[in-house]
């Protein structure tokens, strides 16, 4: 995330069981320990700048159980950051689940072990079910965002080299806060949002260094004008933000091949019963939109849970996140329904092509 990339490439949502392809296929992703530590020392060779995992409680069921299995992200980024060298690892942290003090400490301890490395993915939740299952009521959708404000300026503040101080909120109140060590080098680890409405948005220009929003699925031009609005946003502010976006990547050495993979595993091999309890917690139904739209939104949640689909050889592959580059993006975070099988084609095909365009570094 800090090296000279001009495109950043990250694995989006590896600490889960089966990622984000809510597919059946037996080569799905395992979520397991082991696999993720293989996959981090693999992309951290390859040069791949970060890793983003999936801040998940509660499995979404269907016949694979889809996220049933998941690891908890700050945890499993100090471990990879302890593991790595050169590689970013997020915590996504439900500000509304975690005390700001404890998540600072978290946080710096993350930071020291990676020596700089960690990032912060702030979320302020939307999945009804997992609120539920700790007990916690969901403030409603503004109230969400002014909570998550307090949040992290009581974080920042404890970062900061105030000795000791009060903090009197709204929501939160603290008394005679001492937090030792500050984050690692004097400075304070990233900080990424992806909030989808305007106040998500809001909230991520004033707060974060990283802002993830959706490409268009219809033209690279459209892509361009989000993210130009975004960074004028940003100026608005007197501030800069790096805007970055989320792809599913099927990658083989011919489109015919990507195609039928692509097809093989989010069409004919798709765990239906899971994304229709996906776009049921939406409340996508067929009740509350048209046939064509269900059918649509269906089409695109089984294969990666939304995110730019990016499928065929390595030279269109390459070529897409070539054009996203020039749309303005900084980076993408992309999924893979194996992340481990299919990083080395991605490295060895994908990456020197990157390198060719000036868009990346050797690793
Ligand atoms: C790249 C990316 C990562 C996200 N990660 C999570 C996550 O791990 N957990 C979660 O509950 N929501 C996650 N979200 C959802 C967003 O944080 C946000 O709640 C959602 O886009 C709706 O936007 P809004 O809060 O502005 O309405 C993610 C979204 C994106 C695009």
């Amino acid at each position: 995330m800090h090296g000279g990339n001009r495109l950043k490439l990250g694995l989006f949502g590896a600490n889960c069981s089966s990622g984000r392809a809510v597919t059946k296929v037996p080569e799905r992703w395992s979520g397991t320990w082991p696999d993720n530590l293989r996959l981090a020392r693999m992309a951290d060779e390859a040069g791949i700048d970060f890793m983003l995992p999936i801040g998940r409680w509660k499995g979404y069921g269907g016949e694979t159980d889809y996220q049933g299995a998941t690891l908890e992200t700050i945890t499993w980024a100090t471990a990879l950051l302890a593991a790595t060298q050169r590689i970013t690892c997020f915590g996504t942290v439900h500000a509304p689940l975690f005390h700001p003090i404890i998540a600072a400490k978290e946080i710096v301890t993350a930071d020291h072990i990676g020596e700089g490395r960690f990032g912060l993915n702030i979320v302020v939740g939307w999945n009804e079910d997992e609120f539920e299952m700790f007990g916690v009521k969901q403030r409603d959708h503004e109230a969400r965002y002014d909570y998550a404000q307090e949040w992290i300026d009581a974080i920042k503040l404890i970062w900061s080299d105030r000795a000791e101080f009060d903090f009197t909120g709204r929501y939160i109140t603290l008394k005679a806060v001492r937090a030792e060590p500050k984050p690692y080098g004097g400075g304070r680890p990233i900080i990424m949002n992806a909030g989808a409405s305007s106040t998500g948005q809001a909230f991520a220009v004033k707060n974060c260094d990283a802002f993830f929003m959706q490409a268009s699925r219809v033209s690279v031009a459209e892509t361009a004008g989000r993210v130009a609005s975004v960074k004028e946003l940003a100026q608005q502010h007197a501030r800069e933000i790096s805007v970055y976006t989320v792809g599913v990547i099927t990658c083989r050495p011919t489109m015919r091949e990507a195609e039928d993979y692509h097809h093989h595993c989010v069409v004919d091999q798709a765990d239906w019963s899971a994304v229709d309890r996906l776009l049921a917690m939406r409340n996508i139904t067929p009740q509350t939109v048209s046939p064509a739209e269900f059918a649509e939104q269906r089409r695109q949640f089984a294969h990666g849970n939304s995110g730019l689909p990016i499928i065929g050889d390595p030279d269109h592959v390459a070529r897409q996140l070539i054009e996203l580059s020039h749309a303005g993006l900084t980076g993408i975070a992309v999924s893979l329904v194996n992340y481990a099988d299919e990083l080395p084609y991605l490295r060895q095909e994908v990456l020197p092509r990157l390198v060719h365009a000036g868009l990346r570094e050797e690793p």
